[in-house]
């Protein structure tokens, strides 16, 4: 490497005159960006923040644009995205340093739950409340996306999400500010391993900045209108918790917010990120998101939506081509100072120093490391595990779970059941050659059970139709069968971008299917696919038993497998609350109090209820269950008055009462009795995942300190006001025992 740097050192000389650039090794990150921003001229700095997507054709990830490979040759491209494999990289890096400053490019991708692996979607990921599996599952996808020449992945989103209609709720870790804070900073972790400038590391990018998730009616790219204190309090937090993670990248998003579009959006990039936050990476654009500016009706054109853009804080335009084509006019005219073009570019290059690119542009171009990481059989290894932990068992009557191995003759029903890619979910990438990788639920199945064990299968119905014709085989499949397992859900690309759908309920004659087998009498298992909370009402009044599992991954009909049969024991905590019907979403646990609170479902005339529907989700936040019992003591507070200086502990044993070995996610949730400003009537505040062995009981202490009062007041202002606290500690949002104290 050091005769690689020698050797750009005098290319970069000879071809820059007069040179004053030295990357010697003892100058600082931004003394070597100085240095090269000197020698760059406002058109190579314009280039540096524009960035264009590769062209996926039959041959690879790879642009054959001549147009645009010109363009990296004249130093007018700073980075690509969807060009991966290191054949394809390298070739198009090797363009890159044909220009006259040869900077290298950057290559981004959306590496959401995985690359050569798939991981389980992110949503269900969250299920597990397990920071290190998730850390784990980024940090594989980092390590097999760098393998494969990528540097950076758009990812995490950790947009909080409280509309199922919205398909991007898969992308994130649900509806809670504490818990998709702690996600977000395992998940930058993950991807950046070590440190940025490890061949196995990629830059993170926290996304959408801001608020995207809120889109009005759960519809993609729609306004989001909301008080500055809800942004703050509910929206901003896991932001901020990937920045203190040291998330190299923010891209801001779609969504005007309260009448501002983000990506023009001065507050947000500027205010809080960059100047309240002190971030110190770059931000992008999503797809072409200036240039929308436009149909917003925030610009005229391209030339005013670059100013709005460029001006809040924006610094790399992703494909919409804006920068490049008016942002030297905009300098020329005076209406954009040069200064702001060279803090943007500033900012990309010292992530292109951090990363090593400009040492060994070819760093991530390795083809043994490639192919190394291509059968990873460690990294499949990894996702059963956590796609384990991601499954969620909803109801369990009779104990009909875990199954026998030894089972005589088991039906396998439904269309998930053979299922192949859909067990990957929306973001995941189809190779050519990967479908033998992939574990159906089937065989899954098969691989589990006795030799002797019995496996019928009849698919029953498709996944969206009006046919009732597969519905006699099935039924007598399920007559001659012990037990039934069914595997129901919608189809892996209803949900993720521009997927959003008003009605929830399982699609086309699934429903019907799981009445017309669970009239044989037999006892029916029901698994559901999804990428968003479903409405499944008759199936969960009357199926005895359900899990939810979401897409999987890879390894999905194996991990599936270990649940049904007892080799995992369920785990999984829902981190969004499920909706009875479409009608009461948006639905969270951390509502406000309102003055005509219902309490329970008798409760409904003068209160803020319906008439006609239920107060309570179907299943709540944070539920989900195991297959053994655990039981909680009453809460003891060790004092009951607190001081800001002196936090208070809550102590509470928990107890594993069933017949198996189990792990449990203890939840502590606080509610502040009364404010200068409306309180929720709860707020997660941390949890502790505790395995218990049968009979088992553990004592858990969890630290209330002064930061876990805090909320934003009416001026916006993070503080904490003296007066009465509950403290709940319990199995999920609303199954909890209760204590209080007083802050004085
Ligand atoms: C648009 C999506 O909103 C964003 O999340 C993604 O990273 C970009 N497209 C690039 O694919």
């Amino acid at each position: 490497m050091k005769k690689f740097f020698l050797f750009r050192c005098i290319v970069v000389t000879i071809a820059a005159l007069p040179c004053t650039i030295s990357f010697a090794q003892k100058k600082t990150i931004d003394q070597k960006v100085d240095s090269v921003l000197k020698l760059m001229t406002l058109d190579e700095k314009i280039g540096q923040m524009n960035q264009y997507n590769g062209d996926w054709d039959a041959t690879g990830p790879i642009t054959k644009d001549g147009d645009k490979q010109n363009q990296i040759r004249k130093g007018m491209l700073g980075s690509m995205l969807n060009v991966t494999g290191v054949e394809h990289t390298r070739e198009l890096q090797e363009i890159a340093m044909q220009s006259r400053l040869k900077i290298p490019l950057l290559f981004g991708q959306d590496i959401i739950h995985g690359y050569r692996t798939t991981f389980p979607i992110p949503l269900a990921e969250a299920c597990s409340w397990d920071t290190t599996a998730i850390k784990l599952s980024s940090r594989i996808a980092a390590t097999e996306a760098a393998a494969a020449g990528v540097h950076w992945t758009f990812a995490p989103m950790v947009d909080i999400a409280r509309d199922p209609r919205w398909g991007r709720v898969m992308e994130g870790a649900g509806e809670d500010p504490y818990l998709g804070s702690v996600i977000a900073a395992a998940r930058v972790r993950g991807f950046q391993g070590n440190g940025l400038g490890n061949v196995d590391a990629v830059m993170a990018c926290a996304k959408h900045f801001a608020a995207y998730g809120a889109a009005i009616g759960g519809r993609d790219y729609n306004s989001v209108d909301m008080s500055l204190r809800t942004l703050w309090e509910i929206y901003l937090p896991p932001f901020k918790a990937a920045e203190d993670a040291g998330a190299a990248t923010f891209m801001n998003s779609f969504n005007d917010l309260n009448g501002i579009p983000a990506t023009g959006n001065k507050y947000l990039q500027r205010t809080i990120l960059k100047d309240d936050w002190n971030f110190k990476g770059f931000v992008v654009s999503d797809w072409g998101s200036v240039g929308e500016m436009i149909n917003h009706g925030y610009a005229k054109d391209g030339y005013e939506a670059t100013m709005e853009a460029v001006t809040a804080g924006c610094d790399m335009d992703m494909e919409s081509r804006s920068y490049i084509n008016n942002l030297s006019k905009l300098v020329k005219a005076g209406k954009i100072k040069v200064e702001l073009i060279d803090d943007a570019v500033r900012r990309i290059l010292r992530k292109k120093f951090g990363m090593g690119l400009f040492d060994d542009p070819f760093k991530f171009c390795d083809t043994t490391r490639e192919q190394q990481q291509w059968n990873n059989a460690d990294n499949l290894k990894a996702e059963k595990t956590v796609a384990e932990k991601s499954i969620v068992l909803l109801k369990n009557e009779n104990h009909v779970l875990p199954l026998s191995k030894q089972t005589k003759t088991i039906a396998l029903i439904g269309p998930f059941i053979k299922a192949v890619r859909d067990n990957l979910g929306f973001w995941s990438y189809q190779y050519p050659d990967d479908s033998a990788r992939i574990t159906t639920q089937y065989q899954g199945i098969q691989n589990k059970v006795s030799k002797d064990t019995k496996i019928l299968y009849a698919k029953g119905c498709e996944i969206n139709d009006t046919s009732q014709a597969g519905f006699a085989e099935a039924s007598d499949v399920a007559k001659q069968a012990d037990v039934v397992i069914m595997s129901v859900g919608e189809a892996s690309d209803w949900s993720g971008e521009a997927k959003s759908r008003s009605n929830l309920q399982l699609p086309g004659m699934q429903e019907e299917l799981i009445k017309a087998i669970y009239a044989t009498g037999k006892p029916v298992v029901v698994m559901i696919n999804a990428g968003r909370p479903l409405i499944f009402n008759w199936t969960a009044d009357n199926v005895p038993s359900i899990l939810y599992t979401w897409w999987l991954g890879t390894e999905a009909g194996d991990a599936i497998a270990d649940v049904l049969f007892g080799d995992y024991n369920p785990s999984a905590k829902l981190p969004i609350s499920f909706p009875r019907t479409e009608g009461q979403i948006p639905i969270y646990y951390d509502h406000y109090k309102t003055g005509r609170p219902a309490t329970s479902d008798s409760d409904r005339f003068y209160r803020s209820a319906y008439i006609d529907l239920s107060i309570y989700p179907k299943y709540c936040f944070g539920y989900g269950l195991s297959y053994t019992n655990f039981s909680y003591s009453a809460i003891t507070m060790s004092d009951s008055i607190m001081h800001a200086n002196k936090p208070v502990t809550a102590e509470i044993t928990v107890t594993n009462t069933g017949n198996y070995d189990g792990e449990e996610t203890v939840q502590l949730y606080i509610q502040d009795l009364v404010g200068s400003v409306v309180r929720p009537v709860k707020e997660l505040k941390g949890f502790q995942k505790i395995f218990l062995k049968k009979g088992e009981s553990k004592e858990i202490n969890f630290t209330v300190d002064i930061d876990k009062l805090k909320f934003y007041n009416d001026d916006l202002k993070y503080i904490y006001e003296p007066g009465d606290f509950k403290v709940y500690i319990g199995t999920n949002s609303q199954d909890v025992k209760e204590a209080s104290f007083k802050l004085e």
